[in-house]
C-alpha cells in the first residue's frame, strides 16, 4: 500500500497545495467511493456484460469497449456471443471469421490477440479463464486495464481499473495536474484508486467510476449542478474542470496517400491479403501504390482507367489515410497480365463480400453500389 501522496497544483496563475495525509483522506475517498457506487447502482445502463460474472463475456466486453463506445459495440458483442457461445469455439475459429466479426471496429490486432487469448485459454486453462490479475495479465492483448476489469468483476479481485474516464474523474476530484499522457503519471493515479477501492465489490466499483466518467464527469459539459460528490470536487470548487485532466499530446499526426488500383474482371475484383508489415495485417485490398503527396498521375501507368473515386479521408490512430480509386475493367488481357505480375487474386462477388477487408475499402464497395 502506499504511503501519502503530495501533489501540487500548478493551473496558469492559480497555485494551490494539496497534502494527502495518508488517514483522513483515505476515509474521505471510500466515503466518496460509496457514494459514487450507491449512484452506479441506481443509475447503470442495463447491458447484456452486466448481467453475468463469465469472464469470457467481461473479457470480450472489455476488448470491445477499448476500441468503441457502448452503443456501437453493442451488436458486436451481440454477434460475438452469437456465433462463438464459448471461449473454446472463438479459439477453435478460423482467424479470418474473427477478422470478419470484428471488422469496422479497426486496430485489427485487438482481434488477433482476441482469438490468440481464447487459444491460450482452451489449451492452457482447459477452457476456463484464470482467476488472478498476474495470470489474466499473461493472456494475449490483456494490459493493466483488462486484467484489472475482469479480476475486479468476475473474481472480486481489489484492483482498480484506470481508463480515461477515471483518469478524468480522479484528476477533477482531487485536482491533480499530473499529464495523463505520460505513463510516469499513472502511479499517482493508482496510489488514489487504492485508497479508495473496497474490499468487496471492487467490480461495482471500478464500473461505477467508468460510468461516473462516461455519463456525469464528461470531457465536455460535465454535469456538475448533478454530481452527489461536487461539494468535496477540486475542480468545481475552482471552476477548474475544463482544464483537468491534463493531457499533452505529443504524436503528430502523419498522412498517407493511398492509390488503389482496383482490377475489375467478369463476375468479380482481383484483391490481395495484406503482409505482415504493415497496418491491416491478414485483411483484403486492392493493389496499392503509395505516394509522398496527394497528386498521383495514373496515366503514367498506362492503364485505361473506368473510373476514379472521389479522394475518401480515413482517420486511424496515429494516421491520417487519404485514398482514391482507379476503377480499370476494359481490356481483359492487361488485366489478367496485371493480375499475375501484381500477385493477385479474383474473388467473386459473394466471396468478397465475406472477406475481412478494412473499413475503407468497405466503404468504397458501397459507394461501387456493390
Ligand atoms: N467502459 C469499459 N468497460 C466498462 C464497464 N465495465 N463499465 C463501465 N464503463 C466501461
Amino acid at each position: 500500500m502506499v504511503s501519502g501522496v503530495k501533489f501540487k497544483f500548478d493551473l496558469g496563475n492559480y497555485k494551490v497545495k494539496v497534502n494527502f495525509s495518508k488517514n483522513s483522506l483515505d476515509e474521505e475517498k471510500s466515503a466518496l467511493a460509496h457514494i459514487i457506487t450507491s449512484w452506479y447502482h441506481q443509475h447503470k445502463r442495463d447491458l447484456p456484460w452486466r448481467r453475468t460474472k463469465n469472464p469470457y463475456h467481461v473479457w470480450l466486453s472489455e476488448i470491445i469497449l477499448q476500441q468503441t463506445r457502448v452503443a456501437q459495440g453493442l451488436p458486436y458483442f451481440d454477434r460475438f456471443v452469437a456465433t462463438f457461445p464459448t471461449v473454446t469455439d472463438l479459439a477453435n475459429a478460423d482467424e479470418q471469421d474473427v477478422l470478419r466479426l470484428w471488422q469496422g471496429l479497426g486496430y485489427y490486432s485487438r482481434a488477433r490477440n482476441l482469438h490468440k487469448a481464447a487459444k491460450t485459454v482452451t489449451e492452457k486453462y482447459s477452457g476456463r479463464f484464470p482467476e488472478t490479475y498476474k495470470e489474466l495479465l499473461n493472456l494475449p492483448g490483456v494490459g493493466p486495464y483488462t486484467a484489472a476489469a475482469i479480476g475486479s468483476i468476475c473474481f472480486d479481485a481489489p484492483e482498480p481499473v484506470l481508463d480515461g474516464n477515471v483518469y478524468r474523474v480522479i484528476a477533477r476530484l482531487f485536482g491533480i495536474d499530473a499529464d495523463i499522457a505520460n505513463p510516469k503519471s499513472r502511479g499517482a493515479f493508482m496510489d488514489v484508486l487504492y485508497r479508495m477501492i473496497p474490499n468487496t465489490n471492487a467490480g461495482d466499483f471500478n464500473q461505477a467510476m467508468m460510468e461516473f466518467g462516461a455519463r456525469v464527469c464528461t470531457p465536455k459539459a460535465p454535469e456538475c449542478n448533478q454530481c452527489l460528490v461536487n461539494d468535496s470536487c477540486f475542480a468545481f470548487k475552482y471552476g477548474k474542470q475544463d482544464l483537468l485532466p491534463v493531457k499533452i499530446k505529443k504524436v503528430k499526426v502523419k498522412t498517407r496517400y493511398f492509390h488503389y488500383i482496383v482490377l475489375q474482371v467478369e463476375g468479380g475484383l482481383a484483391m490481395r491479403r495484406r503482409g505482415p508489415s504493415d497496418i491491416w495485417q491478414g485483411l483484403y485490398d486492392f493493389h496499392l501504390v503509395e505516394s509522398q503527396e496527394s497528386s498521383f498521375d495514373v496515366h503514367s501507368l498506362g492503364l485505361p482507367v473506368a473510373e476514379v473515386s472521389p479522394q475518401i479521408k480515413h482517420i486511424l490512430t496515429h494516421r491520417i489515410i487519404k485514398a482514391k480509386f482507379y476503377l480499370i475493367a476494359e481490356q481483359e488481357s492487361i488485366i489478367k497480365d496485371l493480375i499475375n505480375k501484381w500477385n493477385l487474386e479474383v474473388y467473386s462477388y459473394e466471396q468478397i463480400v465475406n472477406l475481412p477487408k478494412p473499413k475503407l475499402i468497405v466503404d468504397y464497395l458501397q459507394q461501387l453500389d456493390f
